[in-house]
């Protein structure tokens, strides 16, 4: 079943002399309690089409056509207070820099709190207990200290933990990672993706992925789409995207990547 279905989703920017479009007619479906890679270069338009999903798009960047079907709802087109109901709750966003990500000024165990004050009817007590439940469900060393620090008291993979944490706290439907592991050095780039993995199993969550790096796509994916200059190229499940690739870009990617 298809939890989120993109069709023809068409973002432009304006430019002096003309619209630059940055994602042209795209076409995605992500299923239910499956992992969904979307890969492709730098500039290709991967994290536009995620931000595009929640309308988290620069004020610059506008959605000039194209439909987001969640639930019966068009996501481009359903008004804002509804939409906050979703974000955070049914969608978690797990950006790539988690240090820009959280507030410097409060606690990460307080900004995860708050998103299960707004989203949910849980007593105070209720949600401290909560955070400690989710910090250790992330794999967070002394969730009780660690909910007390500032982000910068974290260190990287800790805090990308805690972002998780965030992002699954009101036990979404689906998680959004950009590129969750590019700010982390190659051990814990594995375990946060053995995060994923366990999750993946563990709560019953779609996750929607974007990565570089094709073993990722192959550990853990189950569907992958290919994105190069704005448009979706290919997709379909990784083991036949992968063993047979059609279209040209997929395999210069697998080539460059050696793959
Ligand atoms: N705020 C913005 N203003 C102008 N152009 C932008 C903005 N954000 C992204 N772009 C352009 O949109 C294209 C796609 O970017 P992006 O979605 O970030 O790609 P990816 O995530 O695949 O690297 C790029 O050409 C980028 O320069
Ligand atoms: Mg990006």
């Amino acid at each position: 079943m298809a939890l989120i279905r993109i069709q023809d989703l068409t973002v432009t920017v304006p430019m002096s002399d003309r619209e630059k479009v940055l994602v042209d007619k795209v076409n995605l479906t992500i299923e239910e309690e499956r992992v969904t890679a979307l890969v492709g270069g730098s500039g290709s338009g991967k994290t536009t089409t995620a931000l595009s999903i929640l309308r988290l798009l620069h004020p610059a960047l506008m959605i000039k056509n194209g439909i987001i079907f969640y639930k019966d709802n068009d996501l481009v087109r359903l008004p804002e207070h509804s939409l906050q109901k979703i974000r955070g709750k049914d969608i978690g966003f797990v950006f790539q820099d988690p240090l820009n990500a959280f507030n410097p000024v409060f606690s990460v165990g307080y900004q995860i709190e708050e998103v299960l004050r707004f989203h949910t009817n849980l007593n105070k007590t209720q949600r401290e207990h909560r955070v400690l439940e989710l910090l250790d469900l992330v794999g967070m060393p002394d969730p009780k200290q660690n909910a007390r620090n500032f982000p910068h008291q974290l260190s990287g993979g800790m805090r990308q933990r805690a972002m998780i944490a965030q992002a699954i706290a009101c036990d979404p439907k689906l998680i959004i990672a950009d590129e969750p592991t590019s700010s982390l050095d190659v051990t814990l780039q594995a375990r946060i993706i053995e995060l994923f993995q366990r999750l993946k199993k563990q709560i019953r969550v779609s996750i929607l992925l974007i990565t570089h790096d094709l073993g990722v796509v192959a550990h853990l994916a189950d569907d992958v789409a290919v994105m190069t200059g704005g448009r979706l190229v290919e997709s379909g499940s990784v083991s036949d995207v992968l063993e047979r690739p059609k279209h040209d870009y997929t395999k210069e990617l697998m080539q460059a990547l050696e793959f």
